[in-house]
């Protein structure tokens, strides 16, 4: 299974300076074994695949989706809407999404489904507030939001699905979580996914740290047994700092 480094572009970068990111970072010497894909803003989706051209590195991921197929739903975008542009991941439940525009847990699972069934990889993001993490809640909160983000999604599909734990009080904050506490985050994470769906399903879901990952301690986390990759946020806003995460990660 190769790790996953997915980057999180959050509200930056329109057309203009997506296209110009993606030839940047086409220009990076990259590694082999290892997944590479940039989660960019709808209205940037177009410019960075044709900057892409017929390149599959990096692959495009889309940051949000609407969980109906078509309908009236102002100013929503449909899987397969994101699906025209060649998209492969989509992030959905990101925490900023969940603290600025109230996402539910069950809003999470009804656009997770609906990307599995259009045959994107949701990328479903989890994790504990400061408050949370201090009152050592962090497990029971990660086994709640891991339970709904699957409870509509086929464990039989072709499509993998992808875990992003991201601890809120580690994203961009420079504090990023102490590898061994993620280490066991991840373990929960996985073990909701083996209860429910079955130990052959949860080995093969990859899960993502994501909270303040530079090229710094990229090599920390991704050493981690149960840490299979990262989602950046700040460290891939340059394509040349994101290029040099992605060597650091994957040594060749
Ligand atoms: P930072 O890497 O900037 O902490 O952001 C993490 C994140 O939220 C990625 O989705």
């Amino acid at each position: 299974m190769n790790a996953l480094l997915i980057a999180n572009w959050k509200m930056h970068y329109g057309p203009i300076k997506a296209g110009g990111w993606v030839r940047a970072f086409r220009r990076e010497r990259l590694p082999k074994d290892v997944d590479i894909a940039v989660a960019v803003p709808h209205v940037s989706l177009a410019a960075a695949r044709a900057s892409l051209g017929r390149a599959s590195i990096p692959s495009l991921a889309a940051q949000d989706v609407f969980w109906d197929k078509d309908g009236s739903f102002t100013g929503e975008v449909s899987a397969s809407m994101l699906d025209e542009f060649g998209v492969q991941y989509c992030l959905v439940g990101h925490s900023e999404r969940r603290t600025y525009l109230n996402e539910t847990s069950e809003m999470v699972a009804k656009k997770a489904a609906a990307l599995q069934e259009a045959g994107i990889v949701p990328v479903i993001c989890v994790g504990e507030t400061a408050a949370e993490y201090k009152k050592k809640e962090t497990n029971k909160i990660l086994r709640q939001q891991t339970t709904a983000a699957i409870a509509k999604l086929n464990p039989d599909s072709k499509t993998a699905f992808v875990f992003a734990y991201e601890p809120i009080w580690a994203i961009g904050s420079g504090k990023p979580c102490p590898s061994q506490r993620a280490r066991e985050a991840h373990e929960v994470i996985r073990g909701v996914i083996a209860k429910k769906m079955g130990e052959t399903v949860a080995a093969k879901v990859r899960i993502l740290y994501g909270g303040s990952v530079d090229s710094n301690n990229i090599t920390e986390y991704i050493t981690t047994t149960g840490i299979d990759g990262a989602l950046v946020g700040g460290a891939s806003l340059d394509p040349r700092v994101f290029g040099l995460l992605c060597r650091t990660a994957v040594p060749s």
